[in-house]
């Protein structure tokens, strides 16, 4: 049976082309975030808490908001009203930047699936760091973890990615419960060359030695097309430099499901991703003691359960909340 928003909300979100329907939806968010009548209403949807620590973090619930919905941290106070157990913004550069040519979002609903190929469109460190601090003065900061996604500039040659992202993580370390290295999305040429043994040791080397005097934990977000080989590697740079989390997974360049017709340039993402980021998501749990936050394919309770039977710790939405909406939340946790 359809959720409310699936009989409501969802058709005239889907009437609307893909990027349109999302800024809507964050603008209103994003308003709702500085209006206390709102988050009221929002917070009616909010299911009840499950509480878990991880890496020294209370989580008021397993279920997290993936990176790329509120690329520019504007909607904190609506997400925790909302009830997500922890958000994570970005990804952020340190330059801003537009992004690719739209459009640049396509929906599959057929397969309850999205392409994106936005490239890291974002308002950059600097402007997204004032944004965070002028929220956290305002005494609406969420009480629930949050985390900062950050990546590369496209603008920034490769050999320089370790002081690019060194940049974004000084403006941003103090905003951050936990800092998550994007290394993994499809659409900055080269990004996932970071995920090589040589370019990702030293990429955490540089960041371990920043850590300053309140380290924060430093989580790895890891693409689903990585090799066995290729896996096995990254788990041990990870483990050699103390990495507290690995996100499994971004989106996948594996368009074999997709009929060529409806495909698309860029990183697929909903229910094709499902077994290819479990399949990690247990890999990972088998092979190593880091902590795994898993992402990919969730858009139910049974879809949930089977990333936490597979070793994650914690979980992350970005597809099937925009085809379930607010109401996954409550189903999942009613369930856990
Ligand atoms: C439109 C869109 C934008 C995304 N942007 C980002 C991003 O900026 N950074 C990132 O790490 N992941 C990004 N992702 C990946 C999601 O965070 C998530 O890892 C992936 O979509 C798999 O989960 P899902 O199947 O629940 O969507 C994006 C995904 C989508 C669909």
């Amino acid at each position: 049976m359809k959720n409310g928003y699936e009989l409501f909300v969802r058709p005239l979100l889907f009437s609307l082309d893909a990027e349109t329907a999302h800024h809507l939806t964050i603008e209103l968010l994003q308003k709702a975030s500085h209006f206390d009548p709102a988050l009221r209403v929002l917070r009616s949807f909010q299911p009840s808490s499950k509480p878990k620590t991880l890496f020294g973090l209370n989580f008021p619930n397993p279920i997290g908001l993936a990176a790329g919905l509120d690329k520019n941290g504007v909607a904190l106070p609506a997400w925790a009203a909302l009830g997500f157990g922890f958000i994570e913004i970005g990804t952020v550069t340190a330059k801003a930047q537009p992004g690719n040519p739209k459009p640049r979002i396509f929906r599959l609903p057929e397969q309850r699936a999205l392409i994106n190929r936005l490239g890291f469109n974002n308002h950059g460190a600097d402007a997204i760091a004032q944004r965070l601090a002028a929220l956290r003065v305002s005494a609406r900061w969420p009480a629930v973890p949050v985390g900062i996604n950050i990546g590369k500039s496209r603008a920034t040659p490769l050999e320089q990615a370790t002081d690019d992202y060194l940049y974004s993580f000084r403006m941003l370390r103090d905003f951050a419960d936990y800092i998550t290295l994007n290394i993994s999305s499809p659409n900055t040429p080269g990004l996932r060359e970071l995920q090589e043994p040589e370019k990702l040791s030293e990429l955490l080397h540089a960041i371990g030695n920043e850590a300053g005097t309140a380290p924060k934990p430093l989580v790895v977000k890891i693409s689903p097309d990585l090799s066995n080989t290729e896996l096995k590697a990254v788990l041990e740079v990870c483990s050699e430099n103390g990495v507290s989390g690995i996100i499994a997974t971004n989106t996948t360049l594996d368009h074999s499901s997709v009929a060529r017709q409806l495909d698309q340039a860029g990183g697929l993402s909903g229910a094709p991703l499902r077994d290819k980021s479990t399949a990690l998501v247990h890999e990972i749990a088998a092979r190593s003691t880091i902590p795994v936050i898993a992402s990919g394919g969730i858009f139910d309770a049974e879809s949930a359960a089977e990333k936490f039977q597979a070793g994650a710790q914690l979980i992350q939405l970005y597809t099937g909340f925009v085809y379930r909406g607010p109401q996954l939340l409550r189903e999942i946790m009613d369930s856990l």
